[in-house]
């Protein structure tokens, strides 16, 4: 099983006026996918703006474990030369996907219509997460998965050897389901079409396309039917990779919270099923602006304009957003914290299953900071206490999840006295400079 070494202990402090440009790396379902598509294409992907997070990297591992070539430049530019649709070879060794769910889940999917066996492992959290989500809809196609107990990892799939066409409604609302059918249904003849009732992010729908795929979405009263059609060939593409919105809201929420910031954060994927966060900061009062507004490869993109924000109002965040902001909601807790009311968050049960349970990660680190916070299976509330009221000085726990990490780490920044947590080493599954660049921007941010 991997780790992510010793411990790294570390605290913020209050800091003001955090200006300056957060130039944020590349986006993180992308970069997956980015390599996973340029994997299984017929000949040479090139690949700029790539997350190098570890969870990226592990993938990147997988990838040459089937077979593709990939390598780096020295200025960061990758190249994948791909095996082509159904071409994985079977690997010598163990995949080890670390902290990664997306990692893991997609590439399931990706070799689960080959005939080839792998078995998959990952860390601490990995190994605890449910994997039965994404072997259900794969066991239809002719796979088979064996695992641990409740469907975790280490688990070993059989690739189907005549893989069959599926039509299959993800029953819970996620892009990891969605993109491992998906992927799964390029190697199999005919069509293959996944019915989600809720939008969740369309990455993939979007790559495949542009790896020259033929697919194609309809919006209807049940949910979004998406066809693919199998066995295509798929093209290598150029792509340059957006930057990321999912770590965007750390040094935004930032912003809001401390006293004295006005930053920028330029070029800022606002893809609809990725943008809820900002709709909702805005919402609860948030001096948030898009600036420079514009296309690019098909995306919204804009500059985010954050400035510190003194009266922040509750709100109750619609369920309907849940999805499109689903790795956002820890470090919304924390600037509901600096909120005048209640914060109210429904339709968020996912939030049990990720690299830690969310809702019990933030809940336990937000009391022990002198927040109220209530819960339950699908939901919990914030109670704000409002701009220079919230107490800290808490140590708190972050579950090998990044996400934790950086929003404590935010937290500490407004709050009375200093936040500890007990490991920040998994930032760097996601935002490897995080540190660096919260402190460039006027952060007190310390290790220890
Ligand atoms: C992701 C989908 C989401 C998200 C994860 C990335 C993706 O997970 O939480 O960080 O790239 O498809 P779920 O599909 O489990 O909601």
């Amino acid at each position: 099983m991997s780790g992510h070494g010793t411990p790294t202990p570390m605290s913020s402090h209050a800091s003001t006026g955090l200006s300056g440009e957060a130039a944020i790396p590349g986006d993180k379902s992308i970069s997956h996918r980015s390599l996973i598509l340029g994997a299984l294409a017929v000949g040479e992907t090139t690949i700029t703006g790539l997350l190098e997070g570890e969870d990226v990297l592990d993938t990147a591992k997988a990838m040459r474990a089937m077979g593709a070539e990939i390598t780096r430049d020295d200025d960061g530019t990758w190249h994948v030369h791909g095996v082509g649709t159904g071409g994985f070879a079977e690997p010598d060794q163990v995949i080890d996907c670390g902290n990664s769910g997306t990692g893991v889940r997609l590439i399931m999917g990706a070799m689960a219509t080959s005939p080839i066996t792998a078995t998959f492992t990952g860390d601490a959290s990995l190994n605890k997460r449910p994997m039965a989500r994404v072997t259900d809809p794969l066991a239809l196609f002719g796979a088979q998965a064996v695992g641990r107990s409740g469907g975790r990892l280490p688990m070993t799939i059989v690739g189907a050897r005549d893989p069959l066409p599926v039509r299959y409604e993800v029953p819970v609302p996620s892009a990891q389901v969605k993109s491992a059918v998906l992927l799964a249904g390029l190697n199999a003849p005919g069509e293959t079409v996944v019915i989600e009732r809720e939008a969740t992010r369309d990455h993939s729908e979007r790559m495949l396309a542009g790896f020259g795929a033929t697919i194609a979405t309809e919006v209807t009263n049940e949910g979004r039917i998406i066809t693919l059609q199998g066995q295509p060939e798929l093209k290598p593409q150029t792509i340059a990779v957006p930057r990321d919105p999912s770590s965007a809201a750390f040094p935004v929420c930032a912003a809001l919270i401390t006293e004295g910031s006005d930053i920028l954060v330029p070029n800022i994927g606002l893809n609809p099923t990725r943008a809820g966060l900002f709709t909702t900061l805005r919402e609860m009062g948030a001096d948030l602006t898009y600036e420079n507004q514009r296309e690019e490869g098909g995306e919204p993109v804009a500059d985010l304009r954050a400035r510190f924000s003194p009266n922040l109002k509750g709100i109750s965040v619609p369920p309907d957003r849940a999805a499109s902001m689903i790795d956002e909601y820890p470090v919304l807790s924390v600037v509901a914290a600096f909120a005048e009311g209640k914060t109210e968050m429904r339709g968020v049960k996912e939030l049990r299953v990720k690299e830690s349970d969310r809702i019990d990660a933030m809940a336990t680190g937000l009391r022990a900071c002198g927040v109220t916070v209530d819960e339950g299976e699908d939901w919990w509330t914030v109670t704000g206490l409002g701009h220079g009221n919230v107490p800290g000085g808490a140590t708190c726990e972050t579950h090998l999840d990044h996400r934790i990490a950086m929003s404590f780490l935010i937290l500490g920044l407004a709050t009375r006295k200093p936040v500890s947590i007990d490991d920040g080493a998994p930032i760097a599954t996601s935002f490897p400079v995080f540190e660096p660049l919260m402190t460039t921007l006027g952060a007190t941010i310390r290790r220890g």
